[in-house]
């Protein structure tokens, strides 16, 4: 007897019983430090993924997509992220440079939402990041055609034995469409689950240079 969905979405928890506490007072200037500080006890909980994030787009007809991407780096220019340049995720931002990027981490109960403009970076950038990937990871980018309809499995398997062969040959390959772009910060919060629901949010909003702090209601 299968449970029917409504029950079995009602059945499974949320969050653990145990929860990490916030102090907000304690909190640092910069959310790139609480981030840093919130990644580091999500790895120490054990959170698979902790550096994948869902990235929120829309394109020029106001349709919204999300997908998963790894967090590669935050530096001067943002939060950054890696991918093709000739998928939907990069057309929609060619045509709305404004995203969202979303972590959940089940584990400790916490999520960061962070949202602001995002801008290409160098192309020598990409060229780095793709030469860091692992030998599988160079070939799949290789391949090319991403999110296009496929035909069939084994013709995704042939392209993929045929770019991991031209890699083999010639490992300083670099896929012309691997790029990184950053998205520059403009509004981080930070979500702490309570177990009596007293959920603790701290935004920080920049203003001109400047970060500036506040709780949001939950
Ligand atoms: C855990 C995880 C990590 C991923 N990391 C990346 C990534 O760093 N870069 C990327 O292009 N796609 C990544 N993907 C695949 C994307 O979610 C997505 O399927 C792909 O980029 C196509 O997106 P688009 O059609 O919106 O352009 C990842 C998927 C998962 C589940």
């Amino acid at each position: 007897m299968t449970h029917p969905l409504a029950s079995l979405l009602r059945s499974v928890p949320s969050f653990p019983d145990q929860l990490p506490s916030f102090a907000v007072d304690a909190a640092p200037d910069d959310p790139t430090a609480l981030f840093t500080e919130w990644f580091t006890a999500a790895i120490d909980a054990g959170v698979t993924a902790p550096h994948a994030m869902t990235l929120s787009t829309s394109g020029q007809d106001g349709v919204v997509t999300a997908r998963t991407l790894i967090l590669k780096d935050i530096d001067e220019h943002g939060w950054i992220f890696a991918s093709r340049d000739d998928g939907p995720k990069a057309r929609d931002l060619g045509a709305n440079p404004f995203a969202a990027l979303t972590f959940f981490w089940p584990a400790v109960g916490r999520q960061v939402r962070v949202t602001g403009p995002v801008r290409k970076r160098p192309r020598a950038d990409g060229e780095a990041d793709f030469l860091a990937r692992p030998e599988g990871s160079r070939a799949s980018a290789f391949v090319g055609h991403q999110s296009e309809p496929l035909e069939s499995l084994e013709m995704y398997r042939d392209a993929y034995s045929e770019a991991t062969a031209r890699l083999a040959e010639k490992p300083t390959l670099v896929a012309r469409t691997w790029n990184t772009w950053a998205l520059a910060a403009d509004r981080v919060e930070f979500w702490q689950a309570s177990a009596d629901r007293a959920h603790v949010r701290l935004e920080y909003r920049l203003h001109g240079h400047d970060w500036q702090r506040g709780l949001l209601w939950p």
